[in-house]
């Protein structure tokens, strides 16, 4: 019962993957047959008898697939949600301190609401509508949920926080997931740095430190600065006694928002979007009111879908550095867009691409979650592309579902090379991961004929009404509840 009520993720997905015949995975009753629901009875039966469900918090639509009708003319103004990757690490964060904590423009997601439920189970105050999280952390207690913290990779942001504040955690280590290996070693060394003993034992990781205590330490690894750890570093150094310096911090927008909310709560963090950070630790956090970025993902996920759809989309205008790297490398091969006072305008319909010679990088190159819409893109251009993943060099799950659209792919090495341009046709695809998702998506509105989507839960961890949106501006598509062969619905 538990496990399929906090459903959204890679255990699914690898099941999902392991469908060796590429048939439709249906979804099963028992998704997470490898979760161990019974591993904490105590705290299962308390959040039972406090009536605390998790179904009234994750919406499970891990049965649900899409029906596309493709090819169909789109067109219109298109709303950008707030940033699932600056919410996450922000709702973290909200464990800081025993003050009110209010955020504005949060997503309604399952990876949002996988968060909101560990806070909440750790003891927080929250209430999350409409778009604001009110948190209060006045007294915390315990550790993270693990049933919901081996659900979504991004709980791991939660070790920062937790060790600052109540100087010690312990939760599951997270795995690797189905767009690759993805340690947390730079995160434990990071804080080892600061002063934590940490051990790590039946797949628990556990930290534990007296005192934090500044110091200068890397965030760099193998495949560039480590988001989520230079997060976790951050958060963890605003209380610690002294001075921290980060070298090799990520610069992503979403780490620099998290910095802006940290020194409205009290926090002296300076370089904020440099390489180099300086925090002086602080006694004490107090409550903030803080809006999130919106999701440059998610910007530039309707930035593909315009021009591999040729239609004109309207985006609202976002700071120009958060979608720099995309913009700039196809207006450079071709693309047109326009810019009024309000919107962002993308001209698909005008726009004459040329192939194109990419590669992903840490901000403020191209982002790596958009290879893979990038990916249905570039089946639509003539000539011969190529995009070089440097941060997941297996993030490719979307490449096998787009060759049986007709796409002519290949990949060599951590390399994609794609040759357009391709008519897709409609037909069945089932989607491994989040960004393999949108990619799918993209290619089912612009193929020929009639798709079905299976797997669109993931979609739903990190695309806020993403069919909705899609709706508004023209998309023709419906979700259904999978029918199994003998004629029951799933449920
Ligand atoms: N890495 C290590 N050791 C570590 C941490 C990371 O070797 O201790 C490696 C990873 O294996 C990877 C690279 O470093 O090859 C970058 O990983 P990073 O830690 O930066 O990724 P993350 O923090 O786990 C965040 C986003 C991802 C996004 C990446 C890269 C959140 C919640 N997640 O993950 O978003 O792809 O940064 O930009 O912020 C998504 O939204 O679909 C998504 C996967």
């Amino acid at each position: 019962m538990l496990n399929r009520m906090c459903n959204s993720d890679p255990v699914t997905t690898q099941a999902e993957l392991g469908n060796a015949s590429n048939e439709p995975y249906y979804g099963s009753s028992s998704p997470h047959a490898d979760s161990d629901s019974t591993s904490h009875p105590a705290r299962y039966a308390s959040a039972q008898s406090e009536g605390l469900n998790f179904a009234t918090h994750v919406k499970d639509h891990s049965v649900q697939m899409l029906r596309v009708q493709g090819g169909r003319p789109l067109g219109g103004r298109v709303r950008i949600s707030g940033s699932k990757n600056a919410g996450l690490p922000a709702l973290a964060a909200s464990l800081l301190t025993d003050e009110s904590v209010t955020l504005h423009r949060v997503p309604a997601l399952n990876d949002i609401r996988f968060m909101v439920r560990i806070l909440e189970d750790l003891g927080c105050e929250i209430s999350f509508k409409a778009g604001e999280a009110h948190i209060r952390a006045r007294e915390i207690d315990g550790d993270p949920f693990p049933e919901c913290v081996r659900q979504m990779r991004a709980s791991v942001c939660l070790l920062g926080p937790l060790v600052a504040r109540m100087k010690r955690v312990s939760m599951p280590l997270p795995g690797g997931c189905v767009i690759g290996q993805r340690p947390i070693d730079l995160h434990l060394r990071g804080l080892k740095a600061l002063g934590c003993e940490i051990s790590i034992q039946n797949g628990l990781v556990s930290a534990s430190a007296g005192h934090l205590k500044g110091t200068t330490l890397s965030m760099g690894g193998p495949f560039g600065s480590t988001v989520t750890g230079t997060v976790n570093i951050i958060c963890a150094a605003t209380l610690a006694q002294g001075t921290t310096v980060i070298r090799d911090a990520a610069r992503e927008p979403e780490v620099a928002d998290l910095c802006r909310m940290l020194n409205k709560m009290g926090a002296k963090i300076g370089g904020i979007g440099e390489s180099t950070l300086t925090i002086e630790g602080v006694e004490r956090l107090h409550g903030v009111s803080h809006e999130l970025i919106p999701d440059r993902i998610e910007f530039g996920t309707f930035l593909l879908l315009a021009l591999a759809s040729r239609s004109k989309l309207e985006l609202p205008k976002v700071d120009p550095s958060l979608c720099g790297a995309l913009v700039d490398v196809l207006a450079a091969n071709g693309a047109e867009f326009e810019e009024t006072s309000d919107f962002f305008v993308v001209h698909g319909n005008r726009s004459n691409l040329r192939p194109m010679c990419l590669e992903t990088l840490p901000f403020p190159g191209l982002p790596t979650d958009l290879q893979a819409p990038l990916c249905a893109l570039l089946t639509q251009i003539f000539g011969e592309s190529s995009i070089k993943e440097n941060i997941y060099p297996n993030r490719f799950t979307h490449i096998g579902e787009l060759q049986r659209m007709g796409a002519n792919i290949s990949t060599d090495g951590p390399q994609a090379i794609i040759r357009g341009a391709t008519q897709l046709s409609g037909t069945s695809v089932i989607i491994p991961d989040l960004r393999a998702g949108a990619c799918l998506y993209l290619a089912a509105l612009i193929a020929k004929g009639e798709s079905l989507i299976y797997g669109v839960h993931h979609v739903d961890r990190g695309y806020e009404n993403f069919d909705e949106k899609l709706k508004q501006i023209g998309a023709v598509l419906q979700r259904e509840e999978v029918v199994r062969e003998n004629g029951c619905k799933e449920i």
